[in-house]
């Protein structure tokens, strides 16, 4: 039976973090000793918050993580408890050139912060434990400040203990409104998640040995907006845009539409030039966004499927509904292109990544006797499987925990166009997410790509995929993978830009 971090009071875990980072810091030398120099954080200065202006339009958010319980299986279930950000779903809109301050209280028994997923945002505003700030332990506030940069479609969740937090449901959305340049009669937002409970609404594991060394493991309870199958009413003969995010921890979703055209107009809320859709595919934590007309029939359904199963799948339908709006024939119109630095791929240095299996644990940090001769192991720590199935470029993150950093894998030069090969030796697929920075996708091993702007991009088995991007976002970034359990089984490491 998982643990709730909502529910358990006092938790081993708990008074490990509530000794501090001192301790941690004075006390361990992790093999490799650099890592301390920033890996403590006794004594850590964090990077400085970025200062917003006086003028500053301001969108102002109040984000409490806490236990709820919604229903989620079909009654006489009783409901499920979960974690969220607010009652509902949590979907903040904001206008481009809009800051946002969101005041995150947690109310949860364990320690937590919030990772603006896919956001390009100052080191300081990145919501990562330990290495971009101090973990916001229970009962305590951290008050996040920046002005997304880019339009788009985003969300944002925890970075530690991800597993039980955004497997319990902790997770919000961020839409960055302004870069349509015809609008839509309708904005719909589906959120895609299954959910590892069983038909009385009980969670089964969600973590599980065979599950983290392969694919990941996996609910059964597929909903969007908490939903299975939902209807959603939209205007017949209207111009939809479906705003489509893969929240799974591990779920590969390749979306489609049945009963109406549709275009890829965004990808992970980047502009992209309109593209006829097929069938894209999305692994954990990527976004599409597509545009379509509703028939013009009222009653009549198309059809969101996931043609990643044996069987298509219907995730969600979208009913026309009302008197047909009279619109002229629908072409689809591009959003207004991104002001992303565009990278200067000739001459541009290339790192490869490679991604594998570690059967090895990375060096563990030794046991901690603390003053009062209790003993402080790292196998109890937070954020920590004690197990390790993988790699970057043969370094396992160490002991699979944030508190102990490892050095960077590489270190980027501040306004160079980079080039990052990502290699994948594994059998197994993998959505490979950079933090601080949007790539532009351009090129695959496997063929053609549509190049395109990303903040994960998903790697198949024995495929090389080409990123490009300029290192123009100082600070220590995360990179990892999004399949929850591959990340905090060792498959995440940083990357520097100095
Ligand atoms: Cu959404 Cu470090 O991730
Ligand atoms: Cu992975």
């Amino acid at each position: 039976m998982p643990r709730l971090p909502g529910q358990n009071p006092v938790t081993r875990r708990r008074a490990i973090y509530s000794l501090g980072g001192v301790v941690l810091a004075a006390g361990l030398g992790y093999a490799g000793g650099c890592a301390l120099a920033k890996g403590g954080k006794g004594s850590q200065t964090y990077p400085q918050a970025p200062v917003m202006p006086a003028d500053a339009k301001v969108h102002k958010q109040t984000l409490t993580a806490i236990r709820r319980s919604r229903q989620l299986a079909a009654p006489p279930a009783p409901p499920t408890d979960i974690l969220g950000y607010s009652d509902g779903p949590t979907i903040i809109r904001l206008q481009q050139g809009e800051w946002l301050e969101a005041a995150f209280t947690n109310r949860l028994h364990e320690h937590s912060t919030i990772h603006w997923h896919g956001i390009r945002l100052p080191n300081a505003m990145d919501g990562v434990p330990y290495l971009t700030q101090a973990p916001v332990m229970p009962g305590e506030s951290f008050t996040y400040r920046f002005q997304p940069p880019d339009t788009g479609t985003f969300f944002f969740h925890p970075h530690c203990s991800t597993v039980e937090q955004l497997g319990h449901g902790l997770a919000g959305i961020l839409i960055v409104e302004g870069d349509e340049v015809r609008p839509h009669d309708h904005d719909l937002v589906c959120v895609y998640r299954d959910w590892r409970i069983d038909k009385d609404g009980k969670y089964q594991p969600l973590m599980t040995d065979a599950g983290a060394s392969k694919a990941g493991t996996f609910g059964d309870h597929r909903t969007i907006n908490d939903q299975v199958q939902p209807v959603f009413k939209v205007p017949a003969g209207g111009d939809v845009r479906v705003r489509f995010l893969n929240v799974d921890m591990s779920r590969v979703v390749d979306l489609g539409i049945v009963g109406a055209d549709a275009w890829v107009i965004a990808t992970d809320g980047n502009p992209l030039p309109p593209q006829k859709l097929k069938s894209w595919r999305l692994g954990p934590a990527m976004r599409a966004d597509l545009t379509l007309r509703m028939p013009h029939v009222a009653g009549t359904r198309i059809q969101l499927v996931n043609y990643y199963s044996a069987q298509p799948i219907v995730m969600a339908e979208l009913e026309a509904e009302g008197t047909p709006l009279d619109r002229p024939a629908f072409v689809p119109a591009a959003l207004k292109p991104a002001s992303i630095p565009e990278p200067q791929i000739d001459g541009a240095e290339t790192f490869q990544l490679r991604l594998s299996a570690s059967s090895a644990p990375a060096d563990l940090p030794p046991d901690l006797v603390l003053p009062d001769g209790s003993v402080l192991r790292y196998a109890d720590a937070l954020c920590l499987s004690p197990k390790t199935f993988w790699a970057l470029n043969g370094q396992p993150w160490p002991s699979a925990s944030h508190e102990v950093l490892p050095p960077p894998l590489v270190t980027f030069q501040r306004g160079k166009t980079y080039i990052v090969e990502i290699i994948n030796q594994t059998p197994h697929i993998h959505p490979i997410h950079l933090h601080g920075h949007t790539f532009k996708v351009i090129g695959s091993s496997k063929g053609d790509v549509v190049p395109h702007w990303a903040d994960t991009t998903i790697v198949a088995p024995k495929e090389r995929v080409k990123v490009a991007f300029v290192a123009d976002n100082p600070g220590d970034w995360m990179i990892h993978c999004h399949i929850i359990e591959h990340q905090e089984t060792g498959m995440m490491g940083i990357y520097r830009v100095a």
